[in-house]
């Protein structure tokens, strides 16, 4: 089929390479013209393992191709999907100025009738509006279908989850409509679920909101633990066992960040509030989440009292391993509380010292060098659990720190391997490795 994608940010790059690779003619239109040039020459735009081999496979072929201009992608396309951002308004509600924006553009440039596809994670009751938006701005009597089928890549594995999904929702007003959907996605060989567009909406929101749910409730059971003298870990594992708990997303941390967890639940809450339905359990979550994410604080203080003039290693930057995407990291909030407490902050990233350099200046030091960034530290934190910090040799923290004391907010490493290496260790919801149990 002819396909435009419209925005090439993550999902829509995604969307558009994916859609290539399994036959059809996609253009990606992008109003950014840096990133349509750097996008036409095979250089992604983001990281992503994988991507880059099929954006040159793809562009080579024919199959793929990236355009600023609206009218090029649009003109001759059969289905268009919107894939622009729907940024955090101040009030927790999503913003659908780029989406409405789309809309625009689809009606003043297609020349039949299109199947639009909203990939965005949009409000419920987005897509009808959307579908009145483009059906009064068309020319000549066209008149669009609209589709939701919203998006469950995970960053760092977009690739892989696109060719091996768990499910493709699809919801739409008509049959027809969903059967060429179904049948332009059946090559992804996931199950697809067709329903109704509301339903499709609702299904993204919720699959969000379970999972940071999830993730809160372990780390709430975390810090009882902490409590209680147990081990996460293992209270994790027997509760995973259980087929209808399930082991993925039980993993205690430094709480969640990312592009679409935070944005997701604070956007539900805001959708329930206008539908006179207050989402407590959701609110929570986001509150839980939020307390997380500052606890190794108050460890760190009642370890040392004044941090004032010490060395801190942050390790990573990230919000999560394999991606140079930084919102909502942790550690964006972690750092200014530090350099706040008057501690000399050296971090620590494998790909996102640059974009981070960016939005955090230059009060503090980088390195992409873990050695570099123990090298006469005081105390590390530990915030993504990048695999050069997971498959760290735990030698190195004795051998570089001035001390080895490591706030794990990741639960990187084994406590039997903690104690043999003698480091001093706060991990989350685990029994401490505090100095007087060291030797
Ligand atoms: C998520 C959803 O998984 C995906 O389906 C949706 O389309 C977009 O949002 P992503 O943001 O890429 O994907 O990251 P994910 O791997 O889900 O992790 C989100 C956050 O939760 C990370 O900060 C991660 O560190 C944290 N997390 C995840 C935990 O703290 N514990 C866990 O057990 C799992």
């Amino acid at each position: 089929m002819k396909i435009a994608v419209i925005g090439t940010g993550y999902v829509g790059l995604v969307t558009g390479v994916a859609l290539s690779e399994i036959g059809n003619r996609v253009t990606c239109i992008d109003v950014d013209p840096s990133k349509v040039e750097k996008l036409s020459n095979g250089i992604p735009t983001i990281y992503e393992p994988g991507l880059e081999e099929l954006i040159r496979k793809n562009l080579e072929s024919g199959n793929l191709s990236f355009t600023a201009k609206h009218q090029e992608g649009l003109s001759d396309a059969e289905v268009v999907y919107i894939a622009v951002g729907t940024p955090q308004r101040p009030d927790g509600a999503a913003n659908l100025d780029y989406v409405e924006q789309a809309a625009r553009d689809i009606a003043a440039n297609i020349t039949r009738n299109v199947i639009v596809v909203i990939k965005s994670t949009v409000p419920v009751g987005t897509n009808f509006h959307i579908k009145d938006l483009i059906n009064k701005n068309t020319k000549n009597g066209i008149q669009i279908k609209i589709a939701s089928n919203p998006e469950f890549l995970r960053e760092g594995s977009a690739v892989k989850d696109t060719f091996h999904g768990d499910r493709i929702v699809i919801g739409t007003e008509d049959e027809q409509t969903a059967d060429i959907l179904a049948e332009l996605n059946q090559p992804f060989g996931a199950p697809i679920v067709t329903t109704d567009i509301s339903s499709a909406e609702m299904i993204k929101y919720s699959s969000n909101a379970f999972l940071a749910t999830k993730i809160s409730f372990i780390n709430e059971i975390a810090n009882l633990c902490e409590a209680m003298g147990a081990n996460v870990e293992e209270v994790a594992k027997g509760m995973g066992l259980d087929h209808r708990i399930g082991p993925d997303f039980l993993k205690a941390g430094i709480g969640y960040g990312g592009s679409c967890f935070p944005k997701d639940t604070n956007a539900l809450v805001q959708l329930a509030g206008n539908a006179n339905h207050d989402f407590n359990l959701l609110k929570s979550v986001i509150e839980v989440n939020n307390h997380q994410q500052v606890l190794l604080l108050n460890k760190i203080e009642s370890r040392f009292g004044s941090i004032q003039g010490k060395r801190v290693a942050v390790l990573g930057l990230a919000f999560k391993p394999n991606t140079d995407d930084l919102r909502e990291s942790p550690a964006f909030v972690m750092i200014p509380k530090l350099c706040a407490m008057g501690a000399d902050v050296i971090a620590y990233d494998p790909i996102a010292v640059s974009n981070a350099k960016r939005q955090l200046g230059t009060d503090i030091d980088y390195t992409e060098d873990l050695h570099e960034a123990l090298n006469n530290a005081d105390f590390a934190i530990i915030i993504t659990d990048w695999p050069s910090v997971k498959n760290a040799d735990l030698a190195i923290f004795n051998t570089l720190m001035k001390e080895p004391v490591v706030f794990d907010g990741r639960n990187c490493y084994a406590l039997d391997k903690v104690k043999q290496a003698t480091l001093e260790y706060y991990s989350i919801g685990r029994p401490d490795q505090a100095p007087e149990l060291i030797g």
